[in-house]
């Protein structure tokens, strides 16, 4: 028996696992991969599917010029129950089948390190998958279980995400304290209020210390989208007009541009009627300069690109007051200030539905704030800028701590792993 326990956060944007050492009760070690998986575009029918993952499928889809399959965001799809397949070449792959991927590249990895073929595992999960809504999340714990199988994982528990983070920051202090937990990701924001103390680590049941969870399907993905709406989809051709009749101009459809708003989406382009429909208002426009960056976009795969230039601007708006939206392949050139003021415009309607989400929370548990005792967020999204303030707006009397934003919840995992042993 294999004296470890991995901590597996299976993530919107990364994957983390933590390698915990159940003899010297600590871990060893934790590793990150970004969830992205890249299908080369030259594949033999009669060999097992080339894939790769993580940097390195990063690497090897720019390399291609933006060929083959690539695909990110992967949690997504877990809770769709209209997703039952997608072909790669001559194999059909399901939701676990595309998870397995990632899962078996963590658990090869970890395994190498540990010299072991360790099949005990802490996963987490969200709150909710989706919006609250049982049916898919039930469908989703039920795919990640049968990934969990398929990477090779036979004695499997399920915890929630914030939980995991949670039992992270339990970790770094002294005293008895309520906490109220943010974890914002990249697919969703996670919350749960509870009791820690570091003088109960080890204590068989922590049940009656959680004391609510909830949890909001928004995150670092909806503030990319909303940027490509808001500062993208104009270099795109979203206010080109076209002759619709002789003397009769209008404007070409908004719809067109809610597809390039999630990168995943841009498949919606590979029909033929709206391959048609674009050439023919392209052609009504007068050969609009704009409309065609979107002709340029689809004919060349350039959405992820794109979404990669984004998130440069959102990562650097978090540390500096302006930041550059700046594009420039083939025909398409974007070279735009932004400044910190016009970012949060974009992420204003996101930001206040987390703000809601957490006045119904703390009304729905009947939490007082007064009662909080510190607030620790983590998680990706947790940097932004007018997320942190959101917070400290919020709860301007409450001490804010944040940890390793994109490692502690795969550690509180495996921290929390004890609980689900046997006595
Ligand atoms: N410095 C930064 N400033 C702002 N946002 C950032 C920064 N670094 C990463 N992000 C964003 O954080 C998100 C990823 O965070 P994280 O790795 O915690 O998510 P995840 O665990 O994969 O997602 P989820 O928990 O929702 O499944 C992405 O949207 C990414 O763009
Ligand atoms: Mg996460």
């Amino acid at each position: 028996m294999s004296k470890f326990l991995y901590g597996i956060d299976f993530g919107t944007t990364n994957s983390a696992l933590s390698i915990f050492d159940e003899e010297k009760n600590e871990i060893t070690e934790t590793i990150i991969v970004p969830s992205i998986l890249y299908f080369q575009s030259e594949q033999s029918p009669s060999q097992p599917l080339n894939y790769v993952v993580g940097e390195e499928a990063i690497a090897a889809y720019l390399s291609d010029g933006m060929k083959g399959r690539f695909m990110k965001s992967i949690k997504r799809i877990l809770p769709r129950s209209s997703f039952i397949e997608t072909r790669i070449h001559h194999k059909k792959l399901n939701a676990s089948d595309l998870v397995t991927l990632i899962l078996k590249e963590l658990k090869s990895r970890a395994d190498q390190i540990t010299g072991t073929d360790c099949r005990k595992a802490i996963i987490g999960r969200p709150v909710f998958f989706d919006d609250d809504n049982t049916s898919k999340d039930v469908l989703a714990q039920k795919r990640l279980s049968k990934a969990a199988e398929n990477a090779g994982f036979d004695e499997v528990r399920f915890q929630f995400e914030p939980i995991g983070a949670a039992f992270a920051y339990e970790k770094t202090i002294s005293t008895k304290e309520k906490v109220l937990v943010a974890d914002l990701g990249g697919g969703t924001t996670d919350f749960t209020y509870l009791e820690l103390d570091p003088a109960k680590i080890g204590n068989k049941d922590r049940r009656e210390d959680i004391i609510a969870t909830g949890g909001i399907y928004i995150g670092g993905d909806s503030f990319d989208s909303a940027f490509m709406w808001e500062k993208g989809t104009p270099y795109f051709g979203k206010h080109t007009m076209y002759e619709a009749a002789p003397g009769k101009t209008l404007k070409v459809p908004v719809s067109l541009f809610a597809n390039i708003c999630s990168w995943e989406q841009m498949n919606f382009f590979n029909g033929l009627k709206v391959k048609n429909d674009i050439q023919t208002y392209y052609h009504y426009s007068k050969q609009d300069k704009t409309f065609k960056n979107l002709i340029t976009l689809i004919d060349n795969n350039l959405g992820y690109s794109v979404f990669q230039t984004i998130e440069r601007t959102k990562i650097e708006l978090s540390v500096q007051t302006t930041s550059k939206f700046k594009y420039s392949e083939m025909e398409i050139e974007i070279d735009e200030n932004i400044s910190i003021e016009t970012y949060e415009n974009v992420i204003d309607k996101d930001l206040l539905k987390i703000s809601r989400y957490l006045d119904t929370f703390l009304l729905q548990h009947q939490i007082n704030p007064d009662e909080i005792n510190s607030l620790f967020l983590t998680g990706g999204t947790s940097m932004v800028l007018a997320v942190k303030n959101l917070f400290k707006t919020r709860f301007p009397n409450i001490p804010l701590h944040t940890g390793d934003n994109f490692m502690s919840v795969a550690k509180g995992l495996a921290y929390s792993g004890y609980l689900f042993n046997e006595s």
